[in-house]
C-alpha cells in the first residue's frame, strides 16, 4: 500500500497542531520529521522536544529522517520522544550496522538513506536490516527543491536490488522504499512507476490549501 508521508519541515510552526490534523483527518499515513544538525548537512531545524509534543498530540505513523552526524548517539532519545521509524543516513555513519541495530533496540522501525550521489549498491549489505530505503531526490538540507532527474532509475535500481536480495522486488519482508525532496502531484505518479511506494512530500503539501493538496496526492496513491 502506498503513503504519504508530509513533511512537517515546510509546515507553519505557528499553527502546527492544526496542520496535521488537517493532513492525517484527509488520509495521510505518515508524518515525516526531518532533523537537521547543521554539520551533516547545512542547515538546522528541530529535534526531540518538538517530536514529544507531536507525540502527544497524534496516532500517526512518526517517521523520524535523521539528517545528522554519528546518529547512533541520538536514536534512544527519538525512540522514546515517539519515533516510529528512524532513518539515518549511510554517509553519516562511522558503523552503520551497530547504528542500525542501536535503532532495532529501541523497538522503532529502521531506515536508511542514501544522498543524490551515493550509489544504491552501498545498502546491500544492510538490506536485510531495514524495514525501509530513503532515496534523497535533492541534496538534503532544505525543502523547497527541484527533484533530481536520475531519482527515477535509483528507484528502479533500488528494485532491482530487492529482488536480487529478497527473491522479490517488493512484498513481505521487503522494505518500503521511500522519495524524499521535490515531490509533487506532477511527478509523483511517474516516481510510483519507478518503484517508490512512500512519498515524502513538505512544500507540495504545505503550501496552498493543505486538505485538497493532501487529498490529491492520495488520490493518486490510491
Ligand atoms: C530535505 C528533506 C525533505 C524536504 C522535502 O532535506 O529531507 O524531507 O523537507 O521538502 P519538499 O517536499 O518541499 O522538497
Ligand atoms: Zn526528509
Amino acid at each position: 500500500m502506498n503513503w504519504l508521508s508530509p513533511s512537517i519541515l515546510a509546515a507553519d510552526f505557528n499553527r502546527l497542531g492544526e496542520q496535521i490534523r488537517c493532513v492525517r483527518d484527509n488520509g495521510a499515513q505518515a508524518l515525516h520529521f526531518d532533523v537537521m544538525d547543521g554539520l551533516f548537512v547545512p542547515s538546522i531545524s528541530f529535534g526531540m522536544p518538538v517530536l514529544a509534543s507531536i507525540r502527544k498530540e497524534t496516532d500517526m505513523f512518526l517517521d523520524v529522517h535523521l539528517m545528522i552526524r554519528e546518529p547512533v548517539r541520538y536514536v534512544k532519545e527519538f525512540a522514546e520522544s515517539g519515533a516510529d521509524l528512524i532513518t539515518v543516513h549511510y554517509e553519516a555513519c562511522s558503523d552503520v550496522k551497530a547504528t542500525l541495530r542501536a535503532i532495532a533496540q529501541t523497538g522503532a522501525k529502521v531506515g536508511m538513506s542514501i544522498r543524490p550521489e551515493t550509489p544504491v549498491s552501498v545498502l546491500r549489505p544492510f538490506l536485510k536490516s531495514l524495514d525501509l530505503v530513503l532515496i534523497m531526490s535533492v541534496n538534503p538540507g532544505f525543502g523547497g527543491q527541484k527533484l533530481m532527474e536520475g531519482t527515477y532509475d535509483k528507484l528502479r535500481d533500488t528494485r532491482k536490488l530487492f529482488a536480487e536480495v529478497f527473491g522479490a522486488e517488493s512484498g513481505d519482508g521487503v522494505p518500503r522504499l521511500e522519495v524524499d525532496g521535490g515531490v509533487n502531484t506532477e511527478n509523483v505518479g511517474a516516481l510510483l512507476r519507478a518503484g517508490a511506494d512512500t512519498i515524502v512530500a513538505g512544500s507540495a503539501v504545505f503550501r496552498g490549501d493543505i486538505a485538497d493538496n493532501t487529498k490529491k496526492f492520495l488520490q493518486i496513491l490510491a
